[in-house]
């Protein structure tokens, strides 16, 4: 289903025409199938870092369900953040940074500060991200940052 990026990460480390049967490094692992599904088998409070970098933006609002950033979405990140961890979220897209800042707005799992309007330091530059800059679009740079679990949240 995800194809495309897979082959995208296989060209970078390994080899030309070794994606099948050279090693990994050992420290990669990866999934190839749908993210979401792998959030929601991971245990709790085990990561550090999330990147959700320009994901699809699913415009048609009838569409909205199927957008990574979504209330729903936001338990099921949290859940696998350690408190203070941070989760990247990138978007060049209007529709998709309007929602995101909505979405956001609205929820008390993690410090959002305001998004930046240029990379910041340490975020890497993606493929998806040069395309938008070299058609114009302006993305927009979130790091949202996980609070403490409260009581509610275990009970
Ligand atoms: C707009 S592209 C951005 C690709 C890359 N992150 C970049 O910035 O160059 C969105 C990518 O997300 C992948 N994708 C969409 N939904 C996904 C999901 N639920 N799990 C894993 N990958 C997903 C798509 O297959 C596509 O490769």
């Amino acid at each position: 289903m995800f194809e495309n990026g897979i082959c995208s990460l296989l060209s970078r480390v390994v080899p030309e025409g070794g994606e099948a049967t050279a090693p990994l490094p050992g420290n990669l692992r990866l999934w190839d199938d749908d993210a979401r599904v792998l959030l929601r088998t991971l245990p709790a409070a085990c990561l550090d870092r999330l990147f959700l970098m320009f994901p699809d933006p699913w415009p048609k609002a009838r569409h909205a369900k199927r957008r990574f950033v979504h209330p729903e979405m936001l338990k099921v990140v949290a859940r696998v953040l350690k408190p203070g961890a941070e989760w990247r979220i990138a978007s060049d897209d209007p529709t998709y940074q309007a929602w995101t800042a909505d979405v956001l707005a609205a929820q008390t799992l993690f410090d959002v500060p305001p998004p930046a309007t240029t990379r910041p330091e340490g975020w890497p530059p993606t493929r998806y991200e040069a395309k938008a800059l070299a058609a114009g679009r302006g993305p927009l740079y979130w790091s949202a940052y996980r609070r403490q679990v409260t009581a509610d949240e275990t009970a």
